[in-house]
């Protein structure tokens, strides 16, 4: 049990591990709903910032569900475990001293909450990815919500089963009227200005 460990701090830490790479470890956690548009933000700004030079990750919810979390389904206390799991990874990769974009619908506030506390004030940006459901059932890039409203899939995020918003994101991205170009460059001049970037 927990009660007989001990975390063992290292010599190299996070702090080191960063400035080797010129940045400042953060998790920049995309929140909305499924189709809002996350995963192709996540993936811009990723592309962005390696193109710069930065080293990141991307942790992104069906690849995630393919592999790490393949026995998790979408009731309510496996969509806790998926995003406590998914927290727990970033963090080891904030250790690593990446920049972690994690793509999840995380539709339960108290467990995004969760995540940001367990880091350090300045290591959690919580971008919320404001797309309106009949955009995201219009768009319906796999199909999912037409199956959904079938009744063919159960617990199907803005469905059947809620999405609670976040009240107070560091971003806020109007996915139905922002283009992706647009989107990159507000979460990129965020970083840049924030000092997470150019830290050499
Ligand atoms: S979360 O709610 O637990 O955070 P997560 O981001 O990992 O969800 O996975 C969401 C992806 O799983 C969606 O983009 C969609 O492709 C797929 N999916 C399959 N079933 C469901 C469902 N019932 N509700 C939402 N997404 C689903």
């Amino acid at each position: 049990m927990s009660s007989n460990l001990k975390w063992h701090p290292h010599n190299i830490d996070k702090y080191k591990r960063a400035s080797i790479k010129g940045q400042k470890p953060v998790i920049l956690w995309f929140t909305g709903l499924s189709g809002s548009g996350k995963s192709t933000i996540a993936n811009g700004v990723e592309e962005e910032l390696f193109k710069k030079g930065y080293h990141t990750y991307l942790l992104d919810g069906d690849n995630i569900r393919l592999g790490l979390n393949r026995d998790l389904g979408f009731g309510e206390s496996d969509r806790v475990e998926n995003i406590r799991r998914i927290g727990e990874v970033s963090k080891l990769f904030v250790d690593a001293g990446l920049i972690v974009l994690s793509a999840f619908i995380s539709p339960y506030k108290a467990d995004r909450e969760s995540i940001r506390k367990s880091v350090n004030e300045d290591e959690f940006i919580e971008i919320f990815v404001d797309t309106p459901l009949e955009v995201c059932k219009a768009r319906d890039p796999k199909g999912l919500y037409k199956k959904a409203i079938e009744g063919k899939i159960a617990n199907f995020t803005g469905i059947s089963s809620p999405y609670e918003v976040p009240l107070n994101p560091e971003i806020t991205i109007d996915g139905s009227t922002t283009d992706i170009k647009e989107a990159i460059d507000i979460v990129i001049n965020y970083l840049e200005t924030k000092g997470y970037l150019n830290a050499r």
